[in-house]
């Protein structure tokens, strides 16, 4: 059984820790990835993840710091080989029992995650790369930007799960959380100004393919592993969702932190706080007028909060229609497995729970 404190991953000190540990002394081999990759040398990478995959001997005296960094590392190479159409763990079988024991005991799925790609990659003159270029950067910058606000997002959507949309502080923690999302935005902007579609689809893309281990296929180190997804299924998807959004959302929590598949747990059957609102609007008329004015406040807020995360989707669908855009793509679907056609779908989906929070506050409005 492992412990909380133990799977505590994505605390500030904890990101410094393992951001400064090479436990493989891999810093000078993977400064060398870029130029590997970029002609695509197969027996050198192939000998380099031999070379640096670590006995299970050599994990088991491993801290879960350590076994994270270790996983940041090897996953680099998986990444690359596989963008080089070779299945890491054919050309290296001996790597796929210390995966999935760097996965068991980080308490993640054993490949690296877009966390090992970002938050717990150096920066500087160690940061790994698969490319070197400033692109690259810029999109790992732009995850690494966000997962801080999350967590606290996320956080305090568990707070709202349990506080009565009468009271004034469900409008206030909203309002907090809406702050924290415009992260979100900043960082789609910072990435549509500096990463060109086509560097995207045709340089980028490949490094983030899927990988078969022990009969089983990893999704790369994707930015659709940024949990926006899981702030909706506390705001509107656990009961407002479609079978489509679900199932991407089914798909995608395995490769988060183990503190954030909780709290899917626990709000994936549990009511919605769009739904608790407007619940919240139509019960008895003498408790409603009471707590009227605050209803609308916290409805106000709502539709604070959903218009930044649709701003964020608005400009997110942008970027990715035209990466995607079949002229310039070379896969169909995206790293974290879902069509440009279900990003169109979320967006729909967050523009009708606004609309029925609206409706709701509109109607109580027009009838008091
Ligand atoms: C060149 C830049 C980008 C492109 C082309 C792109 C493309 C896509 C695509 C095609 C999807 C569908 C799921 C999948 O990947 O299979 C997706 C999902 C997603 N992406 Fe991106 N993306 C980009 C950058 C970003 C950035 C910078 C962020 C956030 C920091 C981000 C956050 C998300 C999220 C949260 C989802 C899940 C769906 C949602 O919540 O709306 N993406 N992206």
């Amino acid at each position: 059984m492992i412990s909380d404190l133990f799977m505590d991953h994505g605390n500030p000190l904890q990101i410094e820790r393992v951001r400064a540990l090479d436990p493989l002394a891999a810093d000078a081999a993977l400064a060398r990835l870029p130029e590997l990759n970029s002609r695509g040398d197969v027996p050198t990478l192939t000998a380099m993840l031999r070379d640096l995959t670590p006995s299970l001997d050599a994990v088991a005296l491993c801290s879960t710091d350590e076994c994270l960094a270790v996983m940041r590392d090897l996953g680099m190479l998986l990444g690359s080989l596989k963008r080089h159409d070779t299945e890491p763990a054919e050309a290296v079988p001996e790597v796929v029992p210390v995966l999935l024991e760097l996965g068991r005991r980080t308490g993640m799925i054993p490949r690296d995650t877009v966390h090992h790609y970002t938050t717990w990659n150096p920066t500087g003159e160690r940061q790994r790369s698969y490319t070197g270029d400033p692109q690259e950067f810029c999109l790992q910058d732009s995850v690494r930007m966000v997962f801080p606000q999350l967590r606290q997002g996320l956080e305090l959507c568990d707070m709202l799960s349990w506080t009565d949309p009468a009271e004034q502080k469900f409008a206030a923690v909203l309002d907090e959380l809406t702050d924290l999302l415009g992260a979100m935005v900043d960082s789609i902007d910072m990435v549509v100004k500096e990463v060109g579609p086509a560097f995207f689809a045709r340089v980028l893309r490949p490094y983030y393919e899927n990988v078969t281990l022990a009969g089983e296929t990893y999704l790369g180190p994707a930015a659709a592993q940024v949990p926006l997804w899981l702030i909706d299924l506390s705001v509107w998807a656990s009961d407002h969702s479609r079978p489509e959004y679900r199932e991407f959302l089914r798909h995608s929590i395995p490769y988060s932190l183990p503190r954030w598949r909780e709290l899917y747990d626990s709000w994936l059957h549990a009511p919605s706080l769009v739904t608790r609102l407007v619940a919240a609007f139509g019960t008895d008329p003498a408790v409603t007028e009471r707590s009227e004015p605050q209803l609308l406040e916290s409805a106000e807020a709502l539709l604070r909060l959903l218009r930044v995360i649709m701003v964020f989707r608005g400009r997110h669908l942008g970027i990715a229609r035209k990466a995607y855009q079949e002229d310039l793509r070379l896969f169909p679907v995206g790293s974290g497995g879902a069509s440009v056609e279900l990003l169109k779908q979320i967006l729909d989906l967050t523009r009708d729970n606004a609309n029925l929070t609206r409706g709701a506050a509109d109607g109580k409005k027009a009838a008091s």
